[in-house]
């Protein structure tokens, strides 16, 4: 994204109005600066997200406004406006709903399991109807989980989401490691440098495309699942520095020569430092339906991680969750 489109949205004078023809929106401060644009609180407490026209993204568009489900979170209102910013660039705003938190900025370690359980089994809803409707979220991590007003967690930022028809816009984005699908390992090496992985990627067929792609937010699901039943101590998280970043590649490639036995292993030492074992047997009694078991967690986990992506396994198969 060039900075220059994006950096004059810090200088815009608050309280700003903005209009639209459904009403007006004061902007009174900023909730947050994203990459993509920046996120402000409105008078009426909606949180309006303000992007370069030109940067607009089809598919973020698309989702924001035509799909709707509860663990999506929904534009109730967008359009072009202008700034007092520059003569001569157009800014898109999505007016959504204020939602409290973000999964990130919860103390997750002080949520009870069955709470875990309940917004792993939201998330899921959610991911599930997008896939449905063909489109990848392309960018699963905790900042880009809210948890609404009604506690509800709900995925935002589509802003790297893409149609699985639609693959040419998705063969550059790398989304947010240790997130990230290492969806570019060549011969055991996570190619880092983005134009490499998209020549590498320009070569392989459409179908091999789609099955690449698809699999994506399996990845970021699961770690993302590990980051919450483990309360933010997933084993590939850290500050995000580059450091982080070679240490995923070292793991990631571990899990390649080994993958089974090294990934497996982790997982159940973690089951056994977090306690999980008692709380899913709390859980389960307390459901009244199938008892979770750790090996089934595992299994779950283990499926969703593979580093092949052809190995993981689908958004469908991940039905057992609900079952929790
Ligand atoms: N509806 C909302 N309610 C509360 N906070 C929100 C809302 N939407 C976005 N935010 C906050 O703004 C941040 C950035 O939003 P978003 O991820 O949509 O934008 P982005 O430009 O793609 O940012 P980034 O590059 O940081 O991912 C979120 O991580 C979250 O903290
Ligand atoms: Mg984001």
């Amino acid at each position: 994204m060039p900075a220059d489109l994006v950096a004059p949205l810090k200088k815009l004078p608050l309280p700003y109005s903005i209009l639209s023809s459904r009403g007006s929106y004061v902007l009174q401060s900023i909730l947050a600066y994203g990459s993509g644009g920046y996120v402000f609180k409105s008078h009426d407490n909606s949180a309006i997200k303000i992007v370069p026209f030109e940067e607009l993204s089809a598919d973020e568009l698309f989702i924001l406004t035509n799909i709707h489900h509860p663990n999506l979170i929904h534009a109730f209102d967008h359009g072009i406006v202008r700034l007092p910013l520059s003569v001569a660039q157009y800014y898109y705003f999505f007016a959504l709903p204020l939602a409290p938190h973000t999964m990130q900025n919860i103390s997750i370690k002080d949520v009870s399991f069955a709470q875990k359980i309940h917004w792993i089994q939201d998330l899921y809803c959610g991911l599930r109807f997008l896939h449905e409707h063909s489109y990848v979220h392309g960018d699963i991590h905790p900042k880009n989980v809210l948890i609404n007003s009604r506690n509800q967690a709900q995925f935002t930022d589509f802003n790297l989401s893409y149609n699985v028809a639609d693959y040419k816009t998705a063969t550059s984005q790398i989304c947010t490691p240790p997130f990230c699908s290492p969806l570019s390992l060549v011969n055991n090496e996570w190619v880092k440098d983005p134009l490499q992985a998209q020549a590498i990627q320009l070569h392989c067929d459409e179908n091999i495309k789609r099955r690449l792609h698809d699999k994506c937010d399996l990845f970021a699901f699961g770690q993302l699942m590990t980051w919450i039943l483990f309360s933010g101590d997933s084993f590939l998280m850290g500050s995000g520095g580059i450091d982080d970043i070679d240490s995923y590649v070292c793991n990631m490639i571990q899990f390649v020569s080994d993958e089974q036995q090294t990934l497996v292993t982790y997982l159940q030492q973690t089951i056994v430092k977090h306690h999980l074992h008692e709380q899913l047997l709390s859980y389960g009694m307390y459901n009244h339906s199938t008892q979770c078991t750790v090996q089934s967690i595992v299994e779950i986990m283990y499926k969703t991680l593979r580093v092949k992506q052809h190995d993981r396994m689908s958004i469908y198969e991940l039905d057992c969750i609900l079952s929790w």
